[in-house]
């Protein structure tokens, strides 16, 4: 029988499930309750009615008092509404989208209606295209500085190449041995000058990546004892690497290089003892930058360490060539773009994750080739 107009209306918000919508009195203590309050938050209506509405806040906001104020400004200002965190009855956490309407009875205040949503799903959503533009942007900038690099780097690389050359053809015509040793001083200064630009052209994909088919197990086992050497006393380094992953077409050389370089950056991050891991896995996923690609097979290669981590402002510059918090000497700034550059040029993608004290891990994943899929 549906003649009765508060059952009507009882039943109506007893079938909404989406929506926790249920009545408090003028103090806070629930009058009511719902199957969308039971399906959302947990409680059934006799574990929950009687009880005060400020035990579905997390303990953070009900401590900052948060319940009352959503109170008070209900009905002072006819309606508060929110988006926050809430915990349900075994403690996990929804994102929650509130409304809370104050309900007068002849001029006077008898309780609150409270309407609650779940919008984790939607929240989620929002804060992985967030992540998804984020990752865009940096990967637009550092395309830009990419192509800048290059140019400079080709017209230094040709001169380095000059300089070499001529000084190796003065060092063949000099017998004078002092004279010899400056020669070679100064070939070892074109050389290093000649590394440094061929990192840069890594960066700006301007050095032709000579790619074969490989294990990446077999590549990091072989690179071991020369990333072992690259550690310091007291600081550990192990590989754990998945069985069975596919082989890619990779750089080999670029590869090593990549590893050298994440390898050294968390022993340098390592002002005492510490550990480095090597994990190589098999990931299926879009790249960080076109989320919106179709998923694919990745090689992911990690280097995790637990050292002192990298600071929020200086994590959006970290693959920037030249970037570097290093003394001058020690660093060049140039670890990370030969990393990133490396990633891209080969169909794949770099990832670095860090915070301060939480130590760092950098991701190099690299695509499986097609025909192996
Ligand atoms: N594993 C790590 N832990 C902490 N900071 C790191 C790590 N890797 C990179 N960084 C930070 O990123 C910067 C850039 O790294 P990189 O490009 O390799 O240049 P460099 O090592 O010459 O400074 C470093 O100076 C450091 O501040
Ligand atoms: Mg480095």
């Amino acid at each position: 029988m549906l003649d009765d107009e508060a059952r009507q209306l009882r039943l109506l918000i007893d079938g909404v499930v989406d929506y926790a919508i249920y009545m408090i009195d003028t103090e806070g203590y629930l009058r009511s309750w719902n199957t969308g309050g039971e399906r959302i938050k947990g409680y059934t209506a006799s574990e929950v009615i009687g009880t005060h509405f400020s035990r579905f806040y997390t303990p953070e906001d009900a401590a900052s008092g948060a319940p009352a104020r959503g109170l008070r400004i209900a009905r002072d200002e006819g309606r508060f509404t929110a988006e926050g965190w809430r915990v349900r009855k075994d403690g996990s956490r929804f994102h929650a989208s509130v409304v809370i309407d104050p309900i007068w009875e002849d001029g006077e205040l008898i309780g609150y209606a409270k309407v609650t949503r779940d919008t984790t799903e939607r929240f989620r959503h929002e804060a992985r295209l967030d992540h998804a533009r984020d990752a865009l942007l940096q990967s637009q900038k550092l395309e830009a500085i990419g192509k800048l690099t290059l140019g400079l780097a080709h017209d230094f690389n040709n001169l380095l190449n000059i300089i070499i050359n001529s000084l190796e053809l003065v060092d063949h015509y000099t017998p004078e041995p002092k004279a010899k040793r400056h020669l070679q001083g100064a070939m070892r200064a074109a050389e290093r000058g000649a590394l440094l630009t061929r990192q840069l052209l890594t960066f700006g994909k301007g050095h032709a990546l000579v790619a074969e088919r490989h294990a990446v197990e077999r590549i990091i086992d072989e690179a071991m004892d020369t990333l072992q050497r690259a550690c310091r006393e007291g600081v550990t380094l192990h590989a754990r690497l998945e069985d069975g992953l596919p082989e890619i077409d990779v750089d080999r050389e670029q590869l090593e290089a990549a590893l050298l370089n994440l390898v050294s950056n968390s022993r340098d991050a390592m002002p005492a003892e510490g550990h480095i891991a090597i994990t190589a896995t098999l990931r299926h996923c879009a790249p960080p930058y076109a989320a919106d690609q179709p998923a694919s097979r990745f090689v992911c290669i990690e280097v995790s360490d637990d050292g002192e981590g990298i600071a929020a402002d200086d994590l959006a510059r970290v693959f920037e060539p030249f970037f570097t918090t290093k003394d001058i000497g020690k660093g060049s700034g140039l670890g990370l773009s030969q990393v990133f550059g490396f990633a891209r040029q080969s169909g794949g993608f770099a990832d670095l994750k860090s915070a301060p004290g939480a130590g760092t891990t950098v991701s190099v994943c690299l695509p499986v080739p097609r025909e192996s899929e």
